[in-house]
């Protein structure tokens, strides 16, 4: 126990009063801001740190609020599944709302489910496949673009290609001054995301000539009128020519509910258009950057899926490009994708609050509790996975994914709030991995560190410098 002080510091489980949490710290968080796990805006270090010194539950305090870190798989499933009814979205998240307003991510129920409802449609399996050759399209300019020899930000060019798919799916146009202006305002306001989730009354105050906020509601403004352009060219359509068009802004405009025949209001539209983009565009591209980073330095594992790759695809002048049916051929590489998802998860860390007192196992939370899981160190954990740190996509193959325990890998959530877009992710991943594997190997050039940043998503702190080499 590293940095551990003494029971001066650590309190073990205890009732207070008709509750009884887990272990923890004793004192505030911001008490313990000279540790070295303790820092601001870089939670995964405490989360480490409670993880080593508390096993599956841990709880802390900050800000008034008990925090209750969960590492152990069934009690995730109890949150996020058995449970989810005791849970809405945690605070943080929910200070989304004054970006995304009431979109899949930030809605709690009933809003949520109805949305799910006239969302799922357009993510459904048939509908997604439709997808695969825009994804394929996109990878092959990305690939052509790049010369022998060449150094490239591998980061930067996966951001560059996730944007592209989300243009042509998402809104069916190219990567026009209209996608880029989405792209840009949605960066600007998250770069403020943090002084906006930590300012008391946000919401109160967004009128007001604060500077911060002032930039957050001019960036807001010019994003709504762009979207709301083109939420207006579809309006005059007929739900037919919409459905025909087959983006998915197209079909959120046509979806209706089933329970009452009605579809969503040009703000609903609007906010989940955002919402998707959101969700959609980052996390992909990081998982991308991550897994060509993990080949670069896994040399048998690379040997492996570009022999899958030749395999499936062909080499040479018979080489053609990738289709859907072999999204379900190249295993391998979809391995890979899950092992690179696994050390490096874009979606890091999940919260909930609880509305209702909740029992785990023998400890009983009161209800206004924030509950955490963190996808990072459960799939970092030595308690579920042998040799955690090494890269070895054997992991995932079917075998061992059927006899593994519920939430010891979760990168898309559970429950009825999982990743509406996780068949669309996997699809984009591999076929983007083998579409690109077909003429180049990406060697890692050390011209910076290499940091995690968990900011929204799992990032790379520094640019990911890559050498083009031939396949
Ligand atoms: C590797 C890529 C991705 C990862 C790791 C990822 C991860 C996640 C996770 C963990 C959640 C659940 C969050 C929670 O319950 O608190 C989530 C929700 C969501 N994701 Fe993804 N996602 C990815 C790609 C996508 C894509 C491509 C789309 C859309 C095209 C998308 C759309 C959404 C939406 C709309 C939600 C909210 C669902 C709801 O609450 O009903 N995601 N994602």
């Amino acid at each position: 126990m590293s940095d551990f002080d003494s029971d001066y510091d650590y309190v073990p489980a205890q009732a207070e009063g008709e509750w009884r949490l887990p272990p923890g710290l004793r004192r505030a968080l911001p008490f313990y801001f000279r540790r070295k796990w303790v820092s601001f805006g870089e939670p995964i270090p405490l989360f480490e740190h409670l993880h080593t010194v508390f096993g599956r539950i841990a709880h802390y305090r900050f800000l008034g609020t008990t925090i209750v870190f969960v590492n152990d798989p069934d009690w995730i499933n109890e949150i996020l599944v058995t449970q989810a009814g005791s849970f809405v979205r945690e605070r943080t998240l929910k200070r989304m709302k004054i970006l995304l307003g009431e979109g899949l991510i930030t809605s709690d129920d009933p809003i949520h489910m109805r949305q799910r409802r006239i969302a799922a449609p357009a993510f459904h399996r048939q509908r997604i496949v439709g997808y695969a050759e825009q994804i394929v399209d996109n990878a092959v300019a990305a690939r052509d673009a790049w010369s022998e020899g060449e150094e490239i930000d591998v980061a930067d060019g996966m951001m560059h290609l996730s944007l592209q798919i989300v243009a042509r799916t998402l809104f069916d146009s190219e990567v026009t001054a209209e996608v880029l202006s989405v792209r840009d305002e949605v960066n600007t306001i998250m770069g403020l995301y943090n002084f906006l989730v930590a300012f008391p009354m946000l919401e109160k105050v967004l009128h007001l000539p604060i500077p911060g906020v002032v930039q957050f509601r001019q960036a807001r403004r010019r994003l709504d009128t762009v979207v709301a352009g083109m939420i207006a060219s579809r309006r005059g359509m007929s739900r037919e020519v919409l459905e025909g068009r087959g983006d998915l802004l197209s079909m959120l405009m046509a979806a209706v509910d089933e329970g009452d025949g009605t579809g969503m209001s040009d703000t609903q539209v609007r906010d989940e258009i955002l919402t998707i983009f959101l969700a959609g565009y980052e996390t992909v591209a990081n998982a991308l950057t991550w897994t060509w980073y993990l080949l670069s330095q896994n040399p048998d594992a690379a040997d492996m899926m570009y022999a899958e790759v030749a395999e499936v695809l062909g080499t040479g002048d018979a080489a053609r490009r990738a289709t859907i049916e072999d999204y379900g051929r190249l295993r391998y590489t979809e391995m890979v994708f899950a092992e690179s998802m696994r050390l490096f998860p874009p979606a890091w860390a999940m919260g909930r609050q609880s509305t209702k007192p909740v029992v785990l196992g023998e400890y009983r939370l009161p209800t206004g509790s924030h509950f955490f899981m963190s996808q990072y160190v459960m799939h970092r954990s030595a308690e579920f996975w042998e040799a955690p740190l090494e890269f070895r996509p054997e992991r995932h193959t079917a075998k061992a994914k059927a006899a593994r325990q519920r939430f010891v890998y979760f990168p898309f959530g559970g429950g009825g709030r999982q990743c509406i877009g996780e068949g669309f992710a996997w699809m984009e991943g591999v076929l983007s991995l083998a579409t690109i594997a077909q003429r180049w190997r990406l060697r890692f050039v050390p011209k910076y560190p290499v940091v995690a940043q968990a900011k929204i998503t799992l990032r790379p702190k520094w640019p990911m410098m890559m050498r083009v080499e031939k396949a």
